[in-house]
């Protein structure tokens, strides 16, 4: 995207955070994914096979949580629940076929991006909680063994439904054409602003409307 008369949505670090997070993200799903079905044993070669992967997995996912943490701290004001949001939502149908309606006035993220928001950083929390319950030969000693039980059992939940959400999270930032941009390069359009976030647009550039 040519940078003449593009918005930067997303600033370095933030982009940074969020790609590091990922790589870190797809390893750590991979051998959580190898140890849940037998027959994705193979998947923990790809962290240097069952032992190290064993050793690896939870402390790629305290690196996990504090780059969520920061992405958090940075992007938690965008996410706050607003009285608009309600309307995304009666107007689903609508936003999925891509007719937007002005009256919606979307700002930085639109309620189903905030929904994402919370559900990634609520299901890092569990996982975090859990996995602390479940780290042997760390924490887990410190526990009961039902205690014990309780977490393996959330943290596999947990696990189950963050790898969930991450897939409608892929499919819809390929699928709203532009989205990606604003995690690539961190620049879109104006177009692409003031169709998708129009309030945001304005109170970044201060206008009405496109010049
Ligand atoms: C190939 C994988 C991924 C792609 C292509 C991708 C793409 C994107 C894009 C394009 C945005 C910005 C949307 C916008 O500015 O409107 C974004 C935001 C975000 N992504 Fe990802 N993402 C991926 C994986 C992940 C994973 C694995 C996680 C977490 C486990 C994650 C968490 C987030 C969060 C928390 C935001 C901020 C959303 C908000 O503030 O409402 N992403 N992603």
């Amino acid at each position: 995207m040519k940078r003449k008369n593009a918005i930067l949505r997303t600033p370095y670090t933030v982009r940074m955070c969020h790609w590091l997070m990922v790589v870190c993200f797809f390893f750590v799903a991979m051998s959580g994914l190898s140890w849940f079905f037998p027959s994705l044993s193979w998947l923990n070669s790809l962290l240097g096979g069952p032992q190290l992967a064993r050793i690896l997995h939870p402390f790629m996912g305290v690196l996990i949580f504090l780059f969520l943490a920061y992405l958090f701290m940075r992007l938690v004001r965008h996410n706050l629940p607003e009285p608009g949001d309600s309307k995304w939502f009666a107007e689903i149908g609508q936003v999925l076929k891509g007719d937007h309606n002005e009256e919606l006035d979307t700002g930085k993220y639109n309620a189903g991006q905030k929904v994402l928001f919370w559900g990634i950083m609520g299901l890092i929390s569990l996982l975090l909680i859990s996995g602390v319950l479940i780290w042997r030969p760390y924490f887990a000693p410190l526990f009961s063994i039902p205690t014990i039980r309780i977490g393996l059992f959330l943290h596999a939940l947990a696990g189950i439904l963050l790898m969930l959400l991450v897939i409608g999270h892929i499919y819809l930032a390929f699928w709203v054409k532009g989205s990606v941009d604003a995690m690539s390069s961190g620049y879109v359009s104006r177009k692409w602003a003031r169709t998708h976030h129009p309030r945001w647009y304005r109170q970044v550039t201060g206008k009405k409307d496109a010049p």
